[in-house]
């Protein structure tokens, strides 16, 4: 189960309106290297996870993906407060408002919707520490492309620390990785799956 804290993990204060910006910022919410993918992708993952170490690694960072997705919510929420119709226009956002008003949908900033085809949980260890290995990294360079797009600093400042827990994740899993290979037959890696066999 989980405890609520009724705080985000990092501050999230948008003083300027920019809703064009809140549109490539949404990936991260539903597209497919966003934070609702990684949390329900390491959430998954852990039950058929044999060794506690990376069971626990996964719930944890699952967890915190958890607080992620409300602090990219936060920062989509508060770049679209107040528009005109006007800023509606002009800035790109009518085709998202006409079905969702400002309402948070899980979207890709293309459109796409949110698909758990952009996930695998597939029940071997070393496939899914591999692929969570690249997912951070995936999500590390779609920040990287929305800093290059934002000129804002107090967007910018919340984003720099999302980017920075991805390249934690991304060495946890590493470590979690090399644990599952300790385990393991080191002349093989591959030779058995440790979830399966
Ligand atoms: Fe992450």
């Amino acid at each position: 189960m989980w405890t609520y804290e009724k705080r985000l993990q990092y501050p999230v204060r948008i003083l300027r309106p920019n809703p064009r910006l809140a549109k490539a910022i949404i990936s991260q919410f539903g597209g497919p290297d966003g934070e609702l993918s990684a949390s329900m992708r390491y959430l998954s993952q852990r039950y058929s996870m044999p060794y506690n170490e990376v069971k626990g690694l996964l719930t944890d960072i699952g967890t915190e993906e958890l607080a992620h997705m409300e602090i990219v919510c936060a920062i989509v929420h508060q770049l679209t407060k107040n528009l005109t119709p006007e800023q509606i226009k002009q800035q790109g956002f009518d085709d998202y408002y006409v079905d969702h008003t400002v309402g948070l949908w899980p979207t890709a900033a293309a459109g796409i919707p949110h698909n758990a085809l952009t996930y695998a949980s597939k029940g071997d260890a070393i496939t899914d520490l591999t692929e969570d290995m690249a997912a951070e990294q995936k999500a590390r360079t779609t920040y990287d492309n929305i800093l290059r797009l934002t000129d804002d600093p107090d967007v910018a400042d919340v984003i720099k620390f999302l980017r920075q827990r991805e390249i934690v994740h991304h060495q946890r899993f590493g470590e979690g990785l090399r644990i599952v290979q300790d385990k393991l037959d080191s002349r093989n890696f591959y030779l058995t799956n440790p979830e399966f066999d």
